[in-house]
């Protein structure tokens, strides 16, 4: 470690605008994985649920968090998933066995319950449909359930059901990682084109006006990334909305610095679909412009665990990818939702996998209360706080040579400038595991200044996991405001927030 700080200089200019902030770029994902429903949302036994058996000690810290929207029923659950089998009086539903976690899945809690849950979570729902073992019909199907007002089997079976209004739900995915041999139901990228295209125009007869996501390629490792989304998107092009990108950064699959610089590589990722949808739009003529649904990022420790219940019985809810995170989780959080702040003009939605207890930011045990792990912080603080229109900021520093990622900025940075609210909030991380940053930032361009906060997240064990992960929660940090310059000391592995307001 060093005292020597080295030296980064940036600017504020509001008119330097890259796009509006997109709240749909704080959603998630909720799964039937492990315990991420059965004993995370929905625990009806428990003396915190409410009379309809949803958690209140989750459902606080979900909206503390800020979630917007939050995709639905998976993940590799919902390739094998017959949406039929979640509906209507609890008392009447079937237990089946679901292949994609091999668990045992009670079907007590479907659409109908998440829509409840949403409302008192003030999320908007996302639902993906099955492309793995089913097609077209029965997505349409639910759509027609969903959406349709009332007069036609499905939105009268929704009725009958006791829910008089339809869900409106508007965001639909079209599978789920398609692409990756894991996946029940696993296509070739032309297979799935044509399928999708199929269910999209299905889909859209019954509702015209909802947004299709196409699944993209599951990971920028996978050996046809790139490919895939070239050929999904040549039979779909004109059909769909936005198409799906997936990342899960794993600590342990690198050293800290390359782990650190986990941004970096989703940043790539998006330049590099972008550049695909856009030649693909070229090569049709189109002036459309297909957007991104980063609908699964997260750091995940996935070479610990058995993902799929090891447990040859077909268990209710095993516990699977219960992580205790570390603080430079934390900080690789906090940057990753930099890189999806930075590229609001082509990332529309974006969903943290998953919400609670599976890979998750809030862990729930029976015995105790809800609480919140050390990656909930800089999700919850960047949720609250991004607002208004993201800016330019080009900070010049020094590099860092990653040995996964080569030269990465060993300082990144977002600002997000609130007209309205009269406000600049300042996100930043420093990825130099040795160095401390002294980050200079020019605000002449602003009228007066008046420093609301300087929060940092830090510690001396980053890689240490623990029940809050070390490092807890951000603390206030120093600055030094003189007349249109701001100075800041950043300590190294750490994520800021600097928020001001403009006199
Ligand atoms: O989020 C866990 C799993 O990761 C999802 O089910 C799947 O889509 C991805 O591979």
């Amino acid at each position: 470690m060093s005292d020597d700080p080295f030296r980064v200089s940036m600017a504020i200019d509001p008119d330097d605008i890259v796009a509006p902030v997109n709240r749909r770029i704080f959603g998630s994902l909720v799964e039937h994985m492990g315990r991420g429903v059965y004993g995370g949302l929905y625990e009806p036994e428990n003396p915190w649920a409410d009379e309809e058996g949803f958690r209140t000690d989750v459902l606080a810290l979900v909206r503390e968090l800020g979630v917007r929207i939050v995709r639905y029923p998976g993940g590799n659950f919902v390739s094998g998933y017959r949406w039929e089998d979640g509906v209507g009086p609890i008392d009447q539903r079937k237990a089946r066995r679901e292949r994609a976690w091999h668990s045992l899945e009670p079907n007590t809690f479907g659409l109908d319950e998440f829509a409840r849950w949403s409302v008192k979570a003030g999320t908007e729902i996302m639902l993906a449909v099955n492309l793995g073992t089913r097609g077209a019909r029965a997505a349409a199907e639910l759509v027609e359930y969903a959406n349709v007002t009332g007069g036609t089997k499905r939105s009268e079976l929704r009725r009958s059901h006791g829910r008089e209004r339809p869900y409106g739900v508007r965001t639909w995915c079209l599978g789920n990682e398609m692409d990756g041999p894991w996946q029940i139901g696993h296509k070739s990228a032309a297979d799935y084109g044509r399928l999708a295209a199929e269910t999209a125009q299905a889909m859209r007869t019954i509702d015209p006006t909802i947004e299709l996501v196409i699944c993209g390629s599951s990971a920028r490792d996978m050996p046809t990334f790139g490919f895939w989304d070239e050929t999904v998107l040549e039979h779909c092009h004109d059909q769909v909305d936005l198409i799906s990108a997936h990342a899960y950064y794993d600590p342990e699959a690198s050293d800290l610095s390359s782990f650190l610089a986990s941004g970096a590589a989703m940043d790539d990722q998006i330049r590099q679909i972008v550049a695909i949808t856009d030649l693909v739009a070229r090569r049709k003529g189109s002036s459309k412009r297909i957007g991104i649904s980063f609908d699964e990022w997260n750091v995940w420790y996935m070479g610990r665990h058995e993902s799929r219940s090891a447990d040859p019985r077909w268990r209710h809810a095993p516990r699977l990818c219960e992580d205790e995170y570390t603080f430079a989780d934390a900080v690789v959080v906090g940057s990753l939702l930099i890189t999806l702040l930075r590229n609001v003009d082509r990332v529309e939605v974006a969903c943290q996998a998953q919400l609670v207890n599976t890979i998750a930011p809030i862990h729930a045990e029976p015995d105790a209360p809800a609480r919140a792990t050390a990656i909930y912080h800089p999700f919850a603080l960047t949720a609250r706080f991004a607002s208004g229109n993201i800016l330019r900021t080009s900070p010049t520093g020094p590099s860092l040579e990653t040995e996964s990622h080569g030269e990465v900025p060993a300082f990144d940075t977002v600002a997000a400038h609130d007209d309205l609210a009269g406000s600049v909030t300042i996100f930043s991380v420093n990825r130099s595991t040795t160095e401390p940053a002294q980050v200079s930032i020019d605000l002449s361009a602003l009228a007066a200044v008046e420093i609301l906060e300087h929060l940092v997240m830090e510690g001396k064990t980053p890689t240490t996991r623990g029940k809050n992960g070390e490092g807890g929660p951000p603390h206030e940090a120093p600055w030094h405001h003189d007349g249109d310059e701001l100075t800041l000391h950043i300590p190294p592995i750490s994520w800021s927030m600097l928020r001001l307001a403009k006199g």
